[in-house]
């Protein structure tokens, strides 16, 4: 049976040197670690440092970036590390691009690194659809190991589907998927499969389409407008949620998709503490 705390137990120090646990919980806060001792949050690399940011970018860019880092870090240490008892491989931490060796590298070029999303964020913006989740198939394109599928999967959605075009981390989500504890799953029918994200056929039916900045513009519209195509020949609905949304202008051309609000609660949690931006859209139908 699932724990919440019961990851602790694994940090706890001994004898003398024990902290007064409010600053061991202090200490867990601002440095997060695994058990097997590396960083248990995806710590986006200072493209300079801090101090030449502040002067070339300003304050707002340089509190944004503070922010930033405390929300991963905050997610990490409060909420996502309570899981890694139930996680076969540790979804937490960063890949980098050069070591995601895809069977089809010929998107590798698009491709952003892995780094995963924090489990509340998606369950808040799933829980703010206001819609019948019953109807719907998730998707996560780029699902990594695939912790997004398995926080999905606790809402009582038809379908939860991930595409991950690099392999060894497709195996990753797969073993993390058949040894969850059934009694957390509300939604069973899991699935993580080794595809290009191009390539992966819509599921028939009403769709949730995740995006946490897999790829480039031009991939991102390309996916996007194939399913919205799809979609509209189908007369299905799809819902398109685009975390960190550093490409969504390539969206913007694709005139069937318009804004979607989520429920108020969903908006001020995800406002307060959501590290990145989200922008979620809905097909209209002409
Ligand atoms: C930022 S990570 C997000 C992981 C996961 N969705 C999450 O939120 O926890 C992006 C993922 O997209 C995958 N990816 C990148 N390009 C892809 C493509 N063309 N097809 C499928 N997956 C891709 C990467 O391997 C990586 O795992």
């Amino acid at each position: 049976m699932f724990e919440v705390g019961s990851q602790q137990d694994k940090h706890s120090h001994q004898g003398a040197e024990q902290p007064i646990p409010v600053l061991r919980q202090l200490l867990r806060i601002l440095s997060p670690r695994r058990s097997d001792g590396q960083p248990g949050y995806p710590f986006p690399s200072w493209k300079r440092n801090p101090a030449s940011m502040l002067r070339d970018k300003g304050l707002v860019a340089f509190l944004r970036r503070i922010r930033l880092m405390n929300m991963l870090r905050l997610h990490y240490a409060l909420w996502d590390s309570r899981f890694e008892p139930l996680e076969t491989v540790p979804t937490s931490g960063l890949l980098h691009k050069e070591d995601l060796s895809p069977d089809d590298a010929s998107n590798l070029g698009q491709a952003s690194e892995y780094a995963p999303s924090p489990r509340l964020v998606v369950q808040w913006l799933v829980d703010g659809l206001n819609v019948d989740l019953s109807r719907f198939t998730f998707m996560d394109f780029g699902s990594g190991r695939g912790r997004v599928l398995l926080a999905a999967a606790e809402r009582p959605l038809k379908a939860v589907r991930g595409i991950e075009f690099s392999g060894q981390l497709n195996q990753e989500a797969v073993l993390n998927i058949s040894n969850y504890p059934v009694d957390r799953l509300v939604c069973a029918d899991v699935q993580s499969v080794c595809e290009d994200a191009l390539d992966y056929p819509l599921p028939e039916g009403d769709c949730i389409l995740y995006f946490y900045n897999p790829f480039g513009a031009d991939l991102m519209d390309k996916v996007v407008r194939r399913a919205v195509d799809t979609a509209q020949a189908r007369h299905t609905r799809i819902i398109v949620i685009y975390y960190n949304p550093v490409h969504h202008n390539a969206l913007s051309g694709e005139t069937r998709l318009k804004p979607r609000r989520l429920s108020l609660i969903s908006r001020l949690k995800l406002g307060l503490f959501s590290p990145y931006p989200i922008r979620v859209y809905e097909m209209v139908r002409g």
